[in-house]
């Protein structure tokens, strides 16, 4: 089998690869990842469809690609979980994999994942990869989109980019959550996920391409008002957003989707809440916080 990497829609051809000619569970060797390293450089996300994987084989070859992180973002105690703490359980299914009622608090916090967002970036060093593997896919609905925030950085006029440059955001997942109306937390949460702090703008460190680090997690600015810094990321976000900086990808059972959150976000879309979708994740962590790279 030849590893070949290929653009996922010709009419975005440096946005999102598809992989092909890869059994990822039989393994893979240290140059087929750092071949694979090379293509998310270029592409931002990549899509390797038929990759029948347990947990063990996803999480083996997330480790190709830097130190791992638990799954600490997750609202299900250790006890309530379905899941090791080595994977991020994306799904609307309980321990017993029944689905979710309607009214579930995890359910509804994981509602969160519909807003635009980078994995990761309420903690103080955020994400570098996800991978993220479809168990069991809605026949309709639940579509993963991605927008490409190196783009939205080199379309943004000039006085803008001046005025991003040096800007701090502050990151929580109570900010991100309460845009919904949720703030069902517990003093614990709270305190575990107390705003941390990252840079708006930010340079790849192996591509050097500046991008904007946006997701719904932001929740202020420092030094400026609330309500302005809010509309400041929200014009932001609208600009990023756009469809030409978007691919959205249609699952497949046995999908595996690998995306770089230093350069994109991404947001699930809506399904039926009755039937079953089972997306497990595994998250590469960054090395260091944004505050402690160097941009320019
Ligand atoms: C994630 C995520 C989106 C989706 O796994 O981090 O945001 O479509 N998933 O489920
Ligand atoms: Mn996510």
């Amino acid at each position: 089998m030849q590893l070949k990497i290929q653009p996922a829609d010709t009419s975005r051809p440096g946005f999102a690869g598809l992989v092909t000619g890869l059994d990822i569970a039989a393994g893979v060797s240290k140059e087929q990842a750092a071949a694979i390293e090379e293509a998310i450089d270029l592409y931002g996300v990549l899509i390797f469809p038929d990759q029948k994987l347990n947990d063990e084989q996803q999480y083996q070859f997330s480790e190709h690609f830097g130190p791992m992180e638990q799954a600490t973002g997750d609202i299900a105690q250790k006890s309530e979980r379905r899941l090791s703490m080595n994977i991020n359980d994306i799904s609307n299914l309980d321990k017993d994999g029944k689905v979710l009622k309607r009214d579930d608090r995890a359910r509804l916090f994981g509602l969160g994942n519909m807003l635009w967002h980078s994995d990761s970036s309420f903690k103080t060093v955020p994400a570098r990869y996800s991978l993220l593997s479809g168990r069991v896919v809605p026949q309709s609905g639940g579509n993963t989109q991605f927008a490409d925030m190196r783009a939205a950085w080199d379309t943004l006029d000039e006085a803008l980019k001046e005025e991003c440059l040096d800007l701090i955001c502050n990151h929580s997942q109570l900010y991100s959550r309460g845009k919904l109306g949720f703030d069902d937390f517990t003093d614990e949460e709270r305190k575990k996920w107390a705003p941390v702090k990252q840079r708006l703008v930010r340079r790849h460190p192996r591509t050097q391409r500046l991008s904007i680090f946006l997701s719904s997690h932001i929740g202020g600015i420092d030094n400026w008002p609330v309500p302005e810094a809010r509309l400041f990321i929200g014009d932001l976000n609208e600009h990023a957003t756009q469809p030409q900086f978007v691919y959205s990808h249609v699952w497949k059972q046995w999908d595996l989707v690998m995306w770089d959150n230093r350069v994109l976000m991404h947001r699930a879309r809506r399904y039926d809440h009755s039937v079953q979708r089972d997306l497990r994740r595994t998250t590469v962590s960054d090395a260091v916080s944004t505050l402690d790279q160097v941009i320019v």
